[in-house]
């Protein structure tokens, strides 16, 4: 297992940053060009190794693949599966749930499986409406993973989902390709919008807006349109770079390409509130540009209510930047933080205790008092990608050498040149040994 040991000289942060492809959208994109019918060409996807899985995935399912110069051509099975396969996701959250929705429109059994802590987390959140819908789907005992899954033909259903999950909903609209009419999902909250947006790239039929109060898309069954399609980059992965800048005065980073879409740059707010000094610019309400400017400390805050879903995988990293800012900070209804690629909650409050800092866990959230600067010495990535590079960034205020275990394999699942990005916008050599 690899660690990165971060030198105490690395203090600010300067330059361009590099993110990759937006996880979330290149997901979707091939998983949409392998239903499609025609030759998707799709540039910038993710370089992650969740992506990877989701292209090897849909490539055994019988989409064909090649790459296009920077790119890949993606022919599709338009809506008409040739056979099953056996897939397997490896840590990907998203690519297992989306695919069980995509499963779902296969009348031949396939199986999806993943690494242990994908098969920990759980499934019955997209088991329970594609089997209203009526597909089959075998499962381990709790409704984890492994699962075997065949379907075809669906049943058109309004589904009202209980937990505020993008990838709840997706699933469902996915499978909703193949229904015997339209198929609805109602949100309490709204949440990221990229099936949505890639289903207008593809042509497919849907709408969206409000129904009593809740939030809801309509798909109507249909065989999606090849569309070509440069996936802009992960705000996210930006927000690392956002944090470092904002907590290190002295620190001015930009990001270009970022992908800014409704309710993926929640973060911005939550650090302006904090007073960071960060600007976005928006060459076409899709793409935008980051510049934040490390200044002075900042200030605590609150993060609760709608707000969470919008911010959701920003939160560890978040809760770095209010470890370090003057005053409490409280974050609230984010339980959905428990059940991430590890208990993020957990995680979060073990690895930035150790730090230094001042933060407990709570059921839903934290409670955390900012301190000045923090400690330093080993920390765990948990074998999760978000704790990995949220340590980083804290390593930046830290007294001591920061050195975080099982780096590459937890981080390589997203943002694999994130080491480097850190070592050339820091100036220090940052060792992954
Ligand atoms: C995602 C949705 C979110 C998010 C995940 C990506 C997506 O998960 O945490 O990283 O692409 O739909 P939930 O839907 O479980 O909130």
């Amino acid at each position: 297992m690899t660690q990165l040991i971060v030198p105490l000289s690395a203090r600010v942060v300067r330059g361009k940053a590099h993110i990759p492809g937006d996880k979330s959208l290149s997901h979707r994109a091939l998983m949409i060009a392998a239903m499609a019918e025609g030759v998707s060409n799709l540039q910038g996807l993710s370089v992650g190794h969740d992506v990877i899985r989701t292209r090897d995935s849909v490539a055994s399912l019988g989409a064909q693949i090649e790459q296009a110069g920077t790119g890949l051509d993606v022919r599709g099975i338009a809506m008409d599966w040739p056979h099953g396969a056996d897939l397997d996701l490896g840590n990907s959250g998203t690519g297992m749930r989306l695919l069980a929705g995509v499963c779902a429109t296969n009348e031949y059994l396939s199986s999806v499986t993943g690494d242990e802590s994908l098969r920990s987390r759980p499934m019955g959140r997209v088991i329970e409406p594609l089997q209203k819908m009526g597909a089959r789907i075998e499962s381990n005992p709790g409704e984890t993973a492994p699962l075997r899954i065949q379907g075809g033909r669906l049943n058109a259903i309004r589904y009202d989902t209980p937990i505020a999950s993008a990838q709840v909903k997706s699933a469902v609209l996915l499978a909703g390709l193949r229904a015997e009419g339209p198929v609805t999902v109602t949100e309490e909250v709204a949440t990221r919008r990229h099936t949505e947006e890639m289903f207008t790239f593809a042509d497919i039929d849907f709408e969206s807006g409000d129904l009593d109060g809740r939030y809801f898309v309509t798909v109507s069954p249909s065989v999606p349109r090849c569309f070509d399609f440069a996936v802009p980059g992960d705000p996210s992965q930006a927000a690392f770079w956002c944090v470092a800048a904002a907590i290190t005065p002295g620190s001015e980073i930009v990001i270009d390409n970022v992908y800014v879409g409704p309710g993926r740059i929640g973060f911005v707010d939550v650090l302006r509130r904090m007073e960071a000094d960060i600007d976005v610019s928006t060459a076409d309400g899709i793409r935008g540009s980051i510049r934040v400017v490390g200044l002075e400390r900042l200030r605590g805050t609150d993060i609760s209510g709608d707000e969470v879903a919008g911010v959701i995988d920003e939160l560890p990293v978040l809760a770095v930047a209010a470890c370090l800012a003057d005053g409490p900070s409280r974050v609230r209804d984010a339980k959905e933080l428990a059940v991430k690629e590890s208990n993020r909650i957990e995680a979060t409050t073990s690895e930035l205790t150790s730090l230094g800092a001042q933060i407990k866990a709570l059921p839903d959230g934290f409670d955390i008092e900012g301190v000045l600067t923090l400690g330093g010495g080993s920390v765990s990535s948990h074998g999760d990608h978000r704790i990995a590079m949220a340590c980083a960034v804290a390593a930046l205020c830290c007294e001591h050498e920061v050195i975080i275990d099982n780096w590459s394999a937890a981080v390589d699942t997203s943002y694999p040149g994130f080491a480097s990005v850190f070592e050339g916008l820091s100036r220090e050599s940052c060792s992954v040994v």
